[in-house]
């Protein structure tokens, strides 16, 4: 390792004193990697050992365009809601809330920032619908509370729907006579399930398969139907940082050996496989030998390695971590220009024993809000301009990049 530009020289080649950026080149015969270390307290550091984890041996690399005003843009922030958000596919809700026969729920999809107001049925043959929970008359909210029902009707002129969303009659319109016709009928919404998942999409928008086809192919093998979900270990977070930070943050493992000492602990990182495709960026986990790692079958394209875990992420706000005792599921819900809420929700797989350590995924959350926040401050400074990027640890934080701006026409 050698010691690059600025810092105090006079120290042993263990310690190294910050002034204001120390910069680091590592493995002489690589080209590409520079790791930055700053320090504001001018204090000592030593050196990290597991600084040499990180590998490469890039000739070039690639800056964003994003320029640091875009997290916290209000015009942006709200373009997104309509170019980027309405026409892509979001989670409304896990196997958990499944309904059974003459049953409704209402719910509000992506709170605080999309507010769609939403209708969940479950008929009397047990088919379930999801509609806008409006009334097509005067757009009252007609159902406010979650129970068994057999017929729906508006608590604002008496409006009559049946649960799969016909509309029968309204006092006063009896002898229109073509009422009720099609508009009149409840607002589908369209609706994938994957995986005991159901997902919504308000604006016509990326087809589901597409979206979800790069997961269904690596972790299709698993028994997803068994996913229980575990209230114990199902949080909300709330972030002082504009959403695409905290999916910034995710989409690379650069920062695992500085941020994350477990995680670092757990992870080989002499590799880490990003993969970009679509609307997707996958990140492989490698496990250490002590750690437990998933049973692939000889067909699985990652057949012989030992899978930690898979990190997926789906534009533009979902992130899907499978490990081999379940799912935690990540829904980074945008709260303001600079504000957001990451909702976890942990599903294990039925009869599979073992599970993350207590608090891990509390501990790693902790760590990266932390370290988001510090970012959310620093991009607001006038002199910040995007560094280049890491190629291959980084890739995913481009590819999302390139999807905003192609949605956003930038
Ligand atoms: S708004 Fe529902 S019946 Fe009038
Ligand atoms: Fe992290």
């Amino acid at each position: 390792m050698k010691i690059k530009s600025i810092c105090e020289s006079g120290l042993p080649a263990s310690r190294i004193r910050c002034i204001s950026v120390v910069i680091f080149t590592l493995h002489p015969n690589s080209h590409g990697i520079q790791m930055r270390s700053t320090c504001e307290n001018a204090c000592i550091l030593p050196v990290p050992k597991y600084l040499c984890m990180i590998r490469n041996s890039a000739t070039s690399a690639l800056r964003t365009p994003l320029p640091g005003h875009f997290y916290r843009d209000e015009d942006l922030y709200r373009r997104m809601k309509q170019e980027v958000f309405l026409p892509s596919w979001q989670f409304a809700f896990g196997p958990e809330s499944r309904l059974p026969a003459n049953q409704v729920r209402p719910f509000t999809l992506l709170p605080g920032y999309l507010d769609e107001p939403m209708l969940q049925t479950s008929d009397e043959h047990g088919a379930a619908h999801l509609f806008a929970n409006v009334c097509t008359h005067r757009g009252n909210l007609l159902v406010r509370k979650a129970g068994p029902c057999k017929h729906l009707v508006c608590p604002y002129h008496g409006r009559r729907f049946s649960l799969a969303g016909q509309c029968q009659s309204q006092p006063g319109l009896g002898a229109v006579p073509d009422f009720p016709a099609q508009e009149d009928h409840l607002h589908h919404t369209e609706t994938s399930t994957w995986g005991g998942l159901t997902f919504a999409r308000i604006l016509p928008g990326m087809p589901f398969t597409d979206w979800i086809n790069p997961i269904q192919e690596r972790v299709g093998f698993l028994p997803l139907d068994t996913l229980v979900h575990a209230p114990e270990m199902s949080h909300e977070y709330k972030v002082k940082a504009n959403w695409a930070l905290y999916v910034e943050n995710y989409l690379e493992g650069l920062h695992i050996p500085f941020v994350h000492p477990a995680l670092r602990d757990a992870l080989d990182l002499t590799a880490y496989p990003v993969e970009t495709t679509g609307y997707t960026v996958l990140q492989t986990g490698l496990a250490r030998e002590h750690e437990p790692s998933f049973t692939l079958p000889p067909t699985h394209p990652d057949h012989g390695k030992r899978i930690y875990a898979w990190y997926f992420w789906l534009f533009p706000n979902l992130m899907l971590n499978f490990y081999p005792w379940g799912l935690s599921l990540n829904l980074v819900q945008p709260a303001g220009p600079m504000k957001s809420r990451i909702q976890f929700v942990t599903y294990r797989f039925a009869g599979v024993e073992g599970g993350p350590h207590t608090h891990a995924l509390h501990d790693t959350e902790l760590e990266d809000e932390s370290i988001v926040e510090t970012v959310q401050a620093g991009v607001r400074s006038s002199l910040y301009k995007p560094g280049r990027m890491v190629p291959g640890w980084e890739d995913g934080i481009l590819h999302f990049h390139q999807l905003l701006i192609r949605h956003l026409a930038l």
